[in-house]
């Protein structure tokens, strides 16, 4: 199928990669003149594993182009994907400008029968105000709208495209769903179920399945205040709960919160969402509130060990809001660094992949070229992120580099008995801690 995708952020690629990838013909495009020059030469502009050759591959084939014109992207084309940001407003609503100016620019563009649509994460409603939108665009009459949530994670998403564990589309008409499940039948022959539903059902199911994660993660990090007040061990529980399947152990790791560009942003549009529409949800703020109270118990047992936090240097291992991704946007590390930086301390901070994002947002973070470069003379080092590399540690190594052999566990990668045998103390999370 000739489809076209507007927007080449994370989401946007990866669907531009991946369905070239199962033999359609896609163009990318995005306002981003250099994005897309870099993209026509088959360089991805972000890290995510296996996108560079995704991305190679597709433009080798000729089935992957890319323009910033979007007269020369959407003529011809029966699926256009709408894959632009909706970066929350102040008010945590989801800003929908682009979206909206997007739809306008198709519609105008439209040459041929097509769907169009929404792969950005809306709210319920937004592919009936779509539809009203372009409805005095000269093509506005060839396009049927449709919602096709994306259910990639930043690190995985290669995986997830090209083998998703559902894929959802809602649609209001028969033509809109044929030409998505045209566009899916090679992932659908492999066994992977399509869910069909109405477009508010399937705008909605979006934000519910990123609050009910985000609720997840709320849930075993408010379990991890009570383990330690306790003295139990959080990840124990986590196991215990994970075996039975009705529970399942994913998205049950304790740590300094969840944090990105989707849980954070989406929690929030949906509060909002479920407020405008008139119910009270109290459950989603305590979500929020028990994540901000993640990110205060961890700084609290920085404070705690260091005693002041002025002037003392504090090594950070991790930036990136989860490992395998570059990105900083919204990253619990970030808030735990400018928190630090702000009561006095040095930051010095490894990160394998996410070091010059966090310098650009944050440059007084001092740069270090591995973890024990990063714990030289610290008076506490913190791990802010699961990178694998971190499960590894040499920790009498990390001990004798240090000021004063100290280790802040935000995300509970470390073996208890190996720190302790090591001679350092150790503030995990949720899981007793050792002191010496
Ligand atoms: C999330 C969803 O998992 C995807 O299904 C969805 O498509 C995507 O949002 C989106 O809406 O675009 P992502 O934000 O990439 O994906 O990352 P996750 O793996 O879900 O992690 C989110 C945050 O939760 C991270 O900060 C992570 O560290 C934290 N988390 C996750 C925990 O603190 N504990 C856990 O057990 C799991």
């Amino acid at each position: 199928m000739r489809v076209t995708v507007v927007g080449t952020g994370h989401v946007g690629l990866v669907t531009c990669a991946s369905l070239a990838a199962l033999g359609h013909e896609v163009v990318g495009t995005d306002a981003d003149g250099e994005k897309i020059a870099q993209l026509q030469r088959g360089l991805s502009p972000f890290f995510e594993p296996g996108l560079d050759e995704l991305v190679r591959e597709g433009v080798a084939s000729g089935r992957l182009n890319f323009t910033s014109e979007m007269a020369e992207a959407v003529p011809g084309a029966e699926v256009i994907f709408i894959s632009v940001g909706t970066p929350p407003k102040v008010d945590g609503e989801a800003n929908l400008i682009a979206v909206e100016s997007v739809a306008r620019e198709v519609a105008r563009h439209a040459t041929v029968e097509g769907v169009l649509v929404e792969k950005s994460t809306v709210p319920a409603g937004t592919g009936a105000r779509l539809r009203r939108a372009m409805r005095h665009e000269s093509g506005a009459h060839l396009l049927e709208v449709a919602s096709n949530p994306e259910f990639l994670s930043e690190g995985t998403a290669v995986r997830d495209a090209m083998e998703p564990q559902r894929i959802l589309v809602g649609a209001d008409s028969e033509r809109a769903f044929q030409a998505m499940r045209r566009l899916y039948a090679p992932l659908v022959e492999r066994g992977t179920p399509l869910i069909e539903t109405d477009v508010e059902t399937a705008e909605l199911a979006k934000y519910v399945c990123n609050a009910f994660l985000a609720l997840k993660v709320s849930f075993i990090n408010a379990v991890a205040r009570v383990c330690e007040r306790t003295g139990a061990d959080v990840v124990d529980v986590a196991d215990v709960m994970g075996a039975d399947p009705r529970i399942g152990r994913s998205f049950l790791n304790a740590g300094l919160g969840f944090g990105g560009s989707c849980f954070p942003k989406d929690v929030r549009a949906f509060q909002r969402l479920v407020g405008r529409l008139g119910y009270e949800f109290p459950l989603l703020d305590e979500v929020v509130r028990v994540n901000e109270e993640s990110l205060e118990a961890t700084l609290e047992k920085v404070r705690e060990a260091l005693w002041n936090v002025e002037g003392k240097r504090v090594a950070v291992l991790g930036l990136s809001y989860k490992p395998g991704t570059d990105d900083v946007r919204f990253s619990p590390a970030m808030v735990l660094v400018q928190r630090l930086l702000s009561e006095g301390a040095t930051v010095v901070a490894y990160d394998p992949h996410a070091l010059s994002n966090a310098k650009a947002e944050v440059p007084e973070i001092e740069v270090a070229t591995d973890p024990y470069d990063a714990a030289e003379g610290a008076h506490c080092l913190v791990i802010c992120t699961e990178w694998d590399e971190f499960h590894r540690l040499d920790v009498e190594r990390i001990a004798r580099a240090m000021a004063h052999p100290l280790i802040v566990d935000g995300r509970n990668v470390l073996d208890p008995a190996v720190v302790g045998a090591a001679g350092l103390s150790y503030f995990p999370t949720g899981r007793p801690m050792v002191v010496r």
